[in-house]
């Protein structure tokens, strides 16, 4: 192979030199004519819906209202729960590293020995769902899509004994599940609970009115 020519080497190299000095000066020039013409700062635009959309994604408790459209299968929840959660909540979701196990323990939560598990405290279902989809896996929270949600939800339902084992979940099925605590917790009764919420002319905090 043919050695480079060191003169021209030097001078292409050189030329590279100029041509980025050059370009910075052109950036610098743009960016001052920029500044120039810019429309001063204001207070942004309304957000779409569409933007909103991305945020959007809680499911109302009791009702189970706002689950998406899509369903998966025990089986395929398996496949996902081995793949993201054994990691931290153990296989079968039996306990793991940080988490014990995600189901057994019914009846015991209104004992002093209280096993916390999807069986045990959820009193509705959409809250299983509404909660993988937001935060779980812990290390790569909504990363999932919603068929892999509802298959990994069927998954831990059937863990429960709550569907069986060739149960498929959609936004119908899942909301239709019965769970064993579903009368364990009572209607927040504090009287700021009861508030009405407001949305315009809202009076001031503190005030009686
Ligand atoms: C990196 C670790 C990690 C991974 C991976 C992970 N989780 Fe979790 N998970 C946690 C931790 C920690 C908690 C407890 C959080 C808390 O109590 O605030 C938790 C809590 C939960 C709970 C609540 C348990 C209960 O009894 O109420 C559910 C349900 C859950 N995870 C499901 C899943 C599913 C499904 C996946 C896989 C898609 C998953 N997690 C992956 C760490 C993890």
């Amino acid at each position: 192979m043919q050695s480079p020519n060191k003169s021209s080497y030097i001078s292409s190299k050189l030329l590279r030199y100029t041509l980025a000095g050059a370009s910075v000066i052109t950036l610098i020039v743009s960016v001052g004519v920029a500044a120039q013409s810019a429309p001063m700062p204001k207070y942004g635009e309304p957000v779409t819906e569409e933007d909103l959309a991305n945020w959007n994604i809680d499911i109302r408790t009791p009702d189970s209202a706002g689950l998406p459209a899509g369903s998966g299968s025990v089986d395929e929840g398996k496949v996902v729960y081995d793949n993201s959660c054994a990691s931290c909540h153990g296989a079968n979701a039996d306990g793991g590293p940080v988490y014990g196990a995600m189901y057994g323990g019914v009846g015991s939560f209104m004992t002093d020995k209280r096993k916390l598990t999807i069986g045990s405290m959820y009193p509705f279902p959409g809250i299983l769902f509404d909660y993988v989809k937001r935060a779980m896996p812990m290390d790569a929270a909504q990363s999932l899509t919603d068929d892999e949600v509802y298959a990994v939800s069927a998954y831990l339902f059937h863990l429960n004994d709550l569907v069986p084992a060739d149960a498929v979940l959609d936004a119908k099925s899942l909301s239709e599940i019965e769970m064993p605590n579903r009368d364990g917790f009572i209607v927040d009764d504090r009287p700021d609970a009861a508030v009405e919420r407001c949305m315009k002319d809202c009076p001031p905090i503190n005030s009686s009115s």
